[in-house]
């Protein structure tokens, strides 16, 4: 099967080890099934993986991908959920210290055919097409539960999101307006933070800019770059929720000092349950949410779509047709 897969691992230069072609198609063991995948989505994650965070490289070759949506052996339509528990494991998925996703140990999405525990295929609603189903299972469902399992806001409540164009930080500003939160977003370049505006965020900043007043929670997938400026950007007893630390995930300043004298709550977050999954699909069907595409391509193009990720040029999804 044609599959978008890494071969080799470089810090510097993670295009060098991006391979688009035929690998084996997947086995899938007891429990399992196949999915024959319609689309896929790109994710940042897909690029540590190619840098070498994440992904030991025992493990290549790996098919990578997080997100899918395809056909199932029964023919029925379906969103993959890419967290995958360990045997037995029948709590919060996410708990599981022995959890992994797809493309950490067993073959992704990015591909024509993935194999997933059965437990793990979402039906997907009529009304949702495949390219917005694509864009649900990883960035998608991150955003979901920062916002509304783990940020403790209420509709009114004010949300800083550091970023705007990424996966996930489009994500949150949909979502987070559609359920009648203040988004406030920040961003490199001005056009970005316009973009953001169109998609329903309330006002955009640049990066580090004085905020008119304190807010709720901040959103953090950025790290390093912007970790002071969300400390001092909440209000006491305020919420950081962190997904992520592309820029790096050792700030200069940790700003320990804020954190207990303002009384604040830093909340880790990673992915989301399968039924946080089946619950955002059908919230992005029944209002009207449509997840901003940044480009449709099809797989063999795949490495077009990985350029425009590490240049930092993309806004929304990056979205492969299989
Ligand atoms: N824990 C989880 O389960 C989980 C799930 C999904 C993603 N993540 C992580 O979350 C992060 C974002 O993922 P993604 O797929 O949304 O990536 P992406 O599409 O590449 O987006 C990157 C975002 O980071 C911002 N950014 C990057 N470098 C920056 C810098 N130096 N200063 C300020 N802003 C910067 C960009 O904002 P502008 O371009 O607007 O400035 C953009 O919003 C990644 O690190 C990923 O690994 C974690």
């Amino acid at each position: 099967m044609l599959a978008a897969f890494a071969k080799s691992q470089s810090a510097d230069d993670p295009l060098s080890g991006l391979e688009v072609g035929e690998r084996p198609d997947p086995q899938a063991p007891e429990g399992w099934t196949t999915v024959r995948l319609r689309t896929a989505a790109l994710n940042h994650h897909d690029v540590w993986s190619l840098r070498g965070v994440g992904l030991p490289a025992d493990r290549l070759p790996m098919v990578l991908g997080c997100d899918g949506a395809g056909v199932s052996e029964d023919g029925d339509e379906v969103l993959v959920h890419a967290v995958v528990a360990s045997p037995g494991w029948t709590a919060d998925e996410t708990l599981d210290p022995r959890r992994s996703l797809l493309s950490e140990v067993h073959d992704g999405t990015l591909a024509e055919v993935v194999a997933v525990p059965r437990h793990n295929l979402v039906p997907k609603p009529a009304g949702l097409s495949w390219e917005h189903a694509a864009c649900l299972p990883t960035a998608w469902l991150t955003a979901y539960r920062m916002l509304f399992t783990n940020a403790d806001v209420q509709p009114g409540s004010t949300v800083l999101v550091q970023g705007a164009a990424g996966g996930v930080a489009t994500a949150l500003v949909q979502l987070g307006s559609a359920a009648g939160l203040r988004m406030w977003v920040t961003s490199r370049d001005a056009a970005k933070g316009e973009q953001a505006v169109a998609l329903g965020a309330d006002r955009a900043f640049e990066n580090g800019a004085r905020l008119p007043e304190r807010v709720d929670a901040v959103m953090e997938t950025v790290g390093a770059a912007t970790w002071s400026h969300s400390i001092n950007s909440l209000r006491p007893g305020g919420s950081v929720v962190i997904s992520g630390a592309t820029s790096g995930d050792a700030p200069s300043k940790a700003e320990l000092t804020k954190i207990f004298f303002k009384q604040l709550r830093v909340v880790g977050s990673t992915m989301g349950t399968r039924d946080e999954l089946e619950r955002l699909a059908r919230f992005v069907v029944d209002a009207g949410i449509e997840p901003l595409v940044d480009s449709v391509m099809p797989l063999a193009d795949a490495r077009d779509g990985f350029a425009r990720m590490v240049e930092g040029r993309v806004a929304g999804k990056v979205v492969f047709t299989v």
